[in-house]
């Protein structure tokens, strides 16, 4: 069994900016996510079995989904799951559609799936337990051109992360593919 989840990965450029805004907002309370490990989970898949994962990879063959911009704007607090995330004010339609065609993709592989509606955020910070107020912030811009599959090895530091495969959007081959 592999703990999986489909994710927006940035790439270094991205990962960058993300981490002078952190710097920026001098967050002192809670846990920090490590700026590696940063992401936008798509579809949390959990503990899935060999032949599930060639199922929902077969699914996400199937995506069809345009590359588009990510403006990330926003703060946000879940006091009850305790984490600060960064998330955007605008979601782009395309985002939407790529998050509803993965799930569409997948349905048929017996993989229990969240039924929450799709809450496009990128956990900056875990632990928190004084909820910060939320609000605008100078954007991130994202340029989203492909999605992953990800693994997440539980460790005693923390989580790790390993991108296991990538997908292009709008029918481009995304700049690597990894397959294990
Ligand atoms: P989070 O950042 O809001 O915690 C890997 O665990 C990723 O999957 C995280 O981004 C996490 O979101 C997301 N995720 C969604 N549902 C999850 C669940 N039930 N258990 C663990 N992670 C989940």
């Amino acid at each position: 069994m592999q703990r999986l989840f489909f994710a927006l990965w940035p790439d270094q450029v991205v990962r960058a900016r993300i981490e002078a805004l952190a710097a920026g907002l001098r967050l002192s309370q809670g846990r920090r996510v490590p700026m590696n490990n940063v992401h936008i989970t798509l579809v949390f898949l959990g503990a899935v079995e060999t032949a599930q994962r060639v199922c929902v990879e077969s699914g996400a063959d199937k995506v069809e989904a345009d590359p588009f911009d990510l403006r990330l704007d926003q703060l946000g607090c879940w006091p009850r799951s305790q984490v600060l995330w960064l998330g955007a004010s605008v979601l782009p339609p395309e985002l939407t559609r790529l998050a509803a065609s993965l799930h569409q993709g997948i349905a048929r592989c017996g993989v229990k799936l969240d039924p929450r509606p799709f809450h496009a955020h990128l956990t900056l910070m875990r632990r928190v337990r004084r909820a910060r107020r939320g609000g605008s912030v100078e954007p991130v811009v994202w340029p989203v051109g492909d999605f992953a599959l990800v693994e997440s090895i539980t460790r005693t530091e923390g989580a790790a992360y390993e991108v296991l495969k990538t997908w292009g959007l709008g029918g481009e081959r995304a700049p690597e593919s990894l397959s294990s």
